[in-house]
C-alpha cells in the first residue's frame, strides 16, 4: 500500500512496481472486456491505482515534487501505451475466424466421390453380357504398324483408309490405330483356338471434333474363332447381345463390306426415339446402325498363322460411345470428352440394370 506521506525513494519504488504489474496485467488480458477492467483498475479517473499516486504527489516535500511528477508522467504514458498495444492485438484477433463450437446434430455435407464415365459403364455392361458366353477381355497397343492395322487384315495396298488424310501417322509405318481390329491378328498369333475375346480400346482417325465426330474414340471388338463356327453363331450371339442391351427393340442385319470379313454385315437396332416411324435421329430410316461384323476372312487367319481350312470365326466392332449417347440421351458427343463433373454426376445417379 502506498503510505500517505512517502519519501521520494518509496514513491519511485512503488510507482515502478505498479508499472510492472500493470504491463503484465494488460498483456495477460484475454478479451477486450478483461482488458477494459484492467484499464479501469490502473488508469481509471476515479479509483484507478495511478490516481492514488497523483494524489500523494501533492503531499510530497516541495523539492521532491518535480522529479516525482516526471516519474509519474512517464509511468502513466508507459501504462497507456501498454494498454493501447494490447487493445489493438485483441481487436485484430477478433476479426479472424472465431472458433465455433461443433454442432453434432448438423447433417453431413454431401460428398462427391467420383463415378465411372458413361462410356466405361457401357463397356463394362457389354463385357458382362459376353462374359456369360465365355468371352474374356484382351487389349493391344494404340500405336500400331501398318501391317497389323491394314496389311494383316487383308486391306489391299493403296486402300483409301491408309491415306494420310484419314490416318494419323507417327513415324514411318507406325500409326495411331484406326480400329481395334489389329488386335484380332495379335490375339490369333498369341493364342491357339478356341478363341473368344472382347477387345476394348481407343482408336484414332483424322476427323473433326464436332457434335457427332471425334478424332479419338472408344471401340469394342469381338472375335470368336473355333472349328465349325458359322454365320449362325454370329447372328445368334449378336442378336442375343442386342436384346440384352436394348431390350425388345427389333434388330436387322444388312449386307456390308470390310476387307477382313467375308461375308460382312452391319447390325441395326430399331430407333429408340421414334420407335421405327422415322425421325431426325435415325435420319427417317427407323433404324440406327450399331455395329459392323462378319465372318473372319480366311486371309486374316492365314496372315496370323491360323489354319483357315480347319478354323472359321466371326468378328464384330462397335462404338460404345454411340450406345452411351442413345442410352443417356446425350445431344453432343463432345460432352463425353469434357470430364465435366456436373454431367458425370447426372449419369452416375442413374442405375443401369
Ligand atoms: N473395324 C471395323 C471398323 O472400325 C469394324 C469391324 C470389326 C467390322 C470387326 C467387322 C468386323 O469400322
Amino acid at each position: 500500500m502506498l503510505p500517505d506521506n512517502p519519501t521520494l525513494e518509496e514513491f519511485t519504488r512503488l510507482l515502478n512496481a505498479l508499472g510492472v504489474s500493470g504491463q503484465l496485467d494488460f498483456s495477460n488480458a484475454k478479451t477486450p472486456e478483461e482488458l477494459e477492467a484492467k484499464r479501469i483498475e490502473y488508469l481509471g479517473d476515479q479509483r484507478g491505482k495511478l490516481r492514488e499516486f497523483q494524489i500523494v504527489l501533492g503531499k510530497l516535500a516541495k523539492e521532491a515534487r518535480p522529479e516525482a511528477g516526471r516519474q509519474f508522467n512517464a509511468a502513466k504514458a508507459a501504462l497507456g501505451e501498454a494498454h493501447e498495444k494490447r487493445r489493438q492485438e485483441l481487436a485484430q484477433a477478433s476479426t479472424g475466424p472465431s472458433p465455433r463450437p461443433a454442432d453434432p446434430s448438423m447433417p453431413a455435407r454431401h460428398q462427391w466421390r467420383g463415378a465411372k464415365h458413361p462410356v466405361t459403364l457401357v463397356i463394362e455392361e457389354i463385357e458382362d453380357i459376353f462374359r456369360e458366353l465365355g468371352f474374356t477381355t484382351v487389349t493391344g497397343p494404340e500405336a500400331e504398324t501398318e501391317w497389323y492395322n491394314f496389311g494383316s487384315l487383308n486391306f489391299p495396298p493403296n486402300h483409301p483408309a491408309m491415306d494420310l488424310h484419314d490416318t494419323l501417322y507417327l513415324t514411318g509405318d507406325v500409326l495411331l490405330r484406326t480400329h481395334t481390329s489389329p488386335v484380332q491378328t495379335r490375339t490369333l498369333q498369341r493364342y491357339a483356338p478356341p478363341i473368344r475375346v472382347l477387345i476394348p480400346g481407343r482408336v484414332y482417325r483424322r476427323d473433326f471434333f464436332d457434335p457427332s465426330h471425334a478424332p479419338a474414340f472408344e471401340q469394342i471388338e469381338g472375335l470368336c474363332v473355333d472349328e465349325g463356327i458359322s454365320f449362325v453363331d454370329l447372328k445368334a450371339t449378336l442378336t442375343r447381345f442386342a436384346n440384352r442391351i436394348f431390350g425388345r427393340r427389333p434388330t436387322r442385319f444388312r449386307p456390308s463390306f470390310f476387307p477382313f470379313t467375308e461375308p460382312s454385315a452391319e447390325m441395326d437396332v430399331q430407333c429408340g426415339v421414334c420407335g421405327g416411324s422415322g425421325c431426325a435421329v435415325c435420319k427417317q430410316t427407323g433404324w440406327v446402325e450399331i455395329l459392323g461384323s462378319g465372318m473372319v476372312h480366311p486371309a486374316v487367319l492365314e496372315a496370323a498363322g491360323v489354319d483357315s481350312e480347319r478354323y472359321t470365326g466371326w468378328a464384330f466392332g462397335m462404338g460404345p460411345g454411340r450406345i452411351a449417347i442413345s442410352r443417356y440421351g446425350i445431344p453432343d458427343i463432345r460432352i463425353l470428352y469434357d470430364s465435366d463433373v456436373r454431367f458425370l454426376e447426372q449419369v452416375a445417379g442413374q442405375v443401369i440394370e
